[in-house]
């Protein structure tokens, strides 16, 4: 017989987490890989159910089925549902897919966003327009749709959006990508304003250089630059905005609304 000792204990419960999110419901978009994907693990270990959305399905579909392997409970821990954020009609159905899955909706993780950096003087109308829709008309949607799902529960529910760094502090060739981050950031603190009331709590993560496949087409000097201008002289991993996002969708954060937190090593971006 095994005796639980205190040790073993906390073994257990980090492994399978604390049920911090337990009994909750949560999309997070874009989480076929990067960093939706590491959210999504952490809310499964915590105890949400969790809706994987991306454009990626096959992607999508695997990384669903390999949470439910690890963290269903005698109810499914995840779904799969396609969703392109840019289309009312794929985030209405999305909305739907989560309801007929899991009954109610209570955390949206704005995750899904893309880059398409140029200067300026080159940047073209279509990578201008593709990065705003994706990363700010898709927050919009999927924000709305979501705020409107939990005013009908009348239990209040979290709202997270994907800032950056950029967005507070600019960035060299990235005109498109900043003016979305400091957008959303502007988004977030309207929205904290207009749903705090109603016990929805809305608040932003802006990550600073982050490793993940977004990332990892940049060329090996700028990431050795963003490396040396972080003090911990490291780049984050998609756990550290993971956890992020965990603490402040769990009722640790039951006081937190309309903020913006940096989570990016206290690196300091130059000119
Ligand atoms: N990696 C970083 O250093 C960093 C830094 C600051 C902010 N961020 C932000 O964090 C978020 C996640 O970034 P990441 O590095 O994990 O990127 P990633 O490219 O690894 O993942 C983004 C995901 O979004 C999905 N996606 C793209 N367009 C979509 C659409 N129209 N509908 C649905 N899904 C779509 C992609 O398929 C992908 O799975 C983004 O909003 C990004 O801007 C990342």
């Amino acid at each position: 017989m095994t005796v639980a000792n205190g040790t073993g204990l906390l073994q257990d419960a980090v492994r399978q987490g604390f049920g911090r999110l337990k009994d909750r419901v949560a999309i997070v978009t874009g989480s076929a890989r990067g960093i939706g994907a590491a959210t999504a693990t952490a809310f499964a270990r915590e105890g949400a159910q969790v809706v994987i959305c991306d454009v990626m399905a096959e992607q999508g579909k695997e990384f669903a089925e390999s949470l439910n392997d690890h963290y269903a409970d005698g109810r499914p821990a995840a779904i799969f549902v396609p969703v392109d954020v840019t289309s009312a009609n794929s985030v209405t159905n999305l909305v739907q897919q989560t309801l007929a899955a899991f009954g109610r909706l209570d955390i949206l993780v704005n995750n899904a966003g893309i880059t398409r950096d140029a200067q300026l003087r080159k940047m073209g109308e279509e990578e201008f327009d593709l990065v705003v829709d994706i990363n700010l008309k898709g927050v919009y949607l999927c924000g709305q749709a979501a705020a409107n799902q939990m005013l009908a529960q009348g239990h209040g529910g979290v709202i997270l959006n994907a800032a950056s760094i950029v967005g507070i502090d600019g960035n060299f060739g990235q005109t498109n990508y900043v003016a979305t981050k400091s957008a959303v950031i502007g988004m977030t603190k309207v929205w904290a304003r207009e749903l705090g009331p109603k016990g929805i709590r809305v608040n932003a993560v802006a990550p600073g250089f982050i490793e993940t496949p977004m990332t990892a087409k940049m060329p090996d000097h700028i990431y050795n630059k963003m490396v040396e201008r972080t003090p911990l002289r490291r780049a984050g991993k998609p756990e550290d905005i993971a956890n992020a996002y965990l603490w402040l969708a769990s009722d640790e954060a039951s006081f937190v609304n309309g903020e913006v937190i940096r989570v990016d090593g206290g690196i300091v971006i130059g000119t």
